[in-house]
């Protein structure tokens, strides 16, 4: 038996790293998962990977009818959504940059993805939690860097992810009522595409392992479990938190 036997979940930005990890894990547990990315050779490949359980959502979270239809096709094949899992996000190294330099298209087109994107999704899947009037999980993916100074000289991506931390709260205060939680991960810093060309630079990657009191830097592996936990009836109490997964990178 899984903890996730039965529940509807889709994750967004299931095509690579931490979203592609929880959805593997979602699955394990017994979850149907739709796999959400704007990648669509990434998320036919997962859901072959993944086996019955998983279906691919092609979608692009900065436009609203591609997000509307994506949870639509949800709606349709399930009649209701128990966990939504928002991980899609950009970080545009190389062209972000402290405000001063900051071109302001950097700045729109990582919002676009990082913090309108979750909220077309946060709109449209809880509509479908509202609609089957049984609850639900969301799980927005934040940052260390809306919180504290490693997100040095990524202004625009630092300020999405606390954008999205801040909706992640006040949507815990106001879905409480119709049983749906809202809670955030804090991932510290992990090894994906995301991260690629940082931690593949050996000067950078020893600065980043040093920001990390446990040692080392982390692996989507290492942020499956606390996805689980927020996404099964283990966490019912827990809502408008914000869970760090971060090597220790909040308390060095
Ligand atoms: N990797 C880290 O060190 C780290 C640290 C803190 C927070 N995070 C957060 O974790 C989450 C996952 O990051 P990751 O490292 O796994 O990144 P990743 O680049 O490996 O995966 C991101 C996925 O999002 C998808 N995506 C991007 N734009 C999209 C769009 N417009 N529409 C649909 N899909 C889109 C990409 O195709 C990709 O599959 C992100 O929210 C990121 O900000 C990552």
């Amino acid at each position: 038996m899984g903890s996730l036997d039965g529940k509807i979940a889709v994750v967004t930005g299931a095509g690579s790293g931490i979203g592609r990890g929880a959805a593997r894990a979602f699955v394990a547990e017994g979850a149907t998962v739709g796999l959400l990315d704007r990648n669509a050779a990434a998320i036919e490949e997962a859901a072959h990977q993944l086996g019955q359980r998983a279906y691919p959502l092609v979608c692009d979270v900065t436009d609203e009818a591609s997000v509307a239809s994506a949870f639509a096709t949800v709606r349709e094949r399930h009649g209701r959504l128990d966990v939504l899992a928002t991980y899609a996000a950009v970080q545009l190294v190389g062209e972000d940059a402290p405000v001063h330099e900051l071109d302001s298209e950097v700045w729109t087109r990582t919002h676009d993805v990082n913090l309108r994107g979750v909220f077309l999704c946060c709109k449209h899947g809880v509509r479908v939690m509202l609609a089957s009037g049984d609850g639900g999980s969301v799980i927005n993916c934040g940052s260390p860097t809306g919180l504290t100074m490693c997100g040095a000289g990524w202004h625009a991506y630092a300020a999405s992810k606390a954008g999205v931390m801040a909706l992640t709260r006040v949507m815990a205060a106001d879905y409480a009522r119709h049983k749906i939680r809202v809670n955030g991960i804090v991932p510290g810093t992990i090894e994906t595409t995301l991260t690629r060309t940082l931690v593949d630079d050996p000067e950078i990657r020893a600065q980043l392992t040093a920001l990390h009191p446990i040692g080392r830097i982390g692996t989507p592996e290492d942020m499956a479990g606390i996805a689980v936990f927020l996404a099964s009836d283990a966490s019912k109490f827990a809502t408008g938190a914000h869970f760090h997964v971060d090597g220790g990178i909040s308390v060095r």
